[in-house]
């Protein structure tokens, strides 16, 4: 039997979706949405909403569609640089919308098919008796060194990940950490900051675009964000199974990485994202509230870190 092939969603149901998102922005409340995960900057849906079958998320609009799809292109080619360095990356498909307040702006959406919640990475370390190794830790280590590199980043948190029965594939495709061959760095960071409040927008730009970014193409820093990341996951438990897995990877030239530092590590980017996300939830406050008008993203709630 032959995989059933076409588009993973039609245009008519994301143009769907896209209506769902707006009346949720314009009662400043998720209802109607069926919500699978927040990242810091994406907010991922299910589709169709009562029984999802693909996962929808949703970029930061675009002012205008040159601009959309140059972000998509720059997807692409990160999908295809992932895959060629040996990364097994969930089926991706790029769609890009009018706005439906016909403002001129434009949607991007990547979907993907929707992955059992059972499979993604934090669901599986939570259920399995803390050990000193895990085979799901040691290919994420693996994989991220072996593909990373000048032109190639990766966000190697847990959370990006799933493992289903041996086989790990990488989901987080939304923020192409791609270079060209210049050093120059592809990912459309002005597209990125509009979600935060203006007077941030500069400052993290050029915050982001230096050192935020560049850790990502460097397997120790990669994988250091792993495991600090456990202990916001709640599963700090497993740091040393994590420390081993990425020392095990890393360079003869590479200092070893500790549960110590990764402990200090985490203190620092915990700091980071939540100064960000209270930035922005004010600023949510301050339009809807004081300027009357719809704050044009959603935020996640509460986050324990
Ligand atoms: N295909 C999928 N199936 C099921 N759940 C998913 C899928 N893709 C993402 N999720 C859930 O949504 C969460 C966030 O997704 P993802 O990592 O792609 O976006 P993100 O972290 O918001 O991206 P970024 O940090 O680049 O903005 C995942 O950790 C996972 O829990
Ligand atoms: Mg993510």
């Amino acid at each position: 039997m032959t995989a059933p092939t076409g588009p993973l969603i039609g245009d008519d149901e994301l143009a769907a979706l896209e209506g769902d998102v707006q009346r949720a922005l314009a009662a400043g409340r998720q209802a109607g949405l069926a919500v699978l995960g927040y990242g810091e900057i994406t907010l991922v849906l299910g589709w169709p909403p009562d029984v999802p079958r693909v996962a929808c998320k949703r970029l930061p609009p675009f002012p205008d569609a040159a601009r959309a799809s140059r972000y998509l292109e720059v997807i692409d080619g990160y999908l295809a640089a992932l895959r060629a360095g040996g990364v097994d990356v969930v089926p991706t498909e790029l769609h890009a919308l009018p706005s439906a307040t016909r403002d001129g702006r434009v949607i991007g959406w990547a979907v993907q098919p929707i992955l059992d919640p059972a499979t993604l990475g934090p669901a599986v370390l939570r259920r399995a008796p803390v050990a000193e190794t895990h085979p799901m830790l040691e290919a994420i280590a693996a994989v991220t060194a072996a593909a990373v590199g000048p032109r190639t980043g990766i966000d190697a948190q847990l959370s990006n990940w799933a493992w289903d029965g041996g086989r790990l594939r990488y989901l987080d495709v939304t923020t192409p950490f791609a270079w060209d061959a210049d050093d120059r760095l592809l990912l459309d960071l002005d597209t990125l900051v509009a979600a935060l409040p203006a007077p941030m927008r500069a400052v993290t730009k050029r915050f982001v675009a230096g050192e935020v970014i560049r850790k990502y193409r460097r397997a120790r820093d990669a994988l250091l964000d792993l495991c600090g990341n456990l202990h916001k996951e709640r599963l700090e438990a497993w740091v040393p199974a994590a420390v081993g897995a990425a020392n095990a990877v890393l360079g003869p030239t590479d200092t070893p990485i500790t549960a110590a530092e990764a402990r200090r590590y985490y203190c620092g980017d915990a700091r980071l994202w939540a100064f960000m996300l209270a930035a922005r939830r004010a600023d949510a406050s301050w339009q809807r509230r004081v300027r009357r008008r719809p704050y044009p993203f959603l935020l996640p709630g509460r986050i324990r870190r």
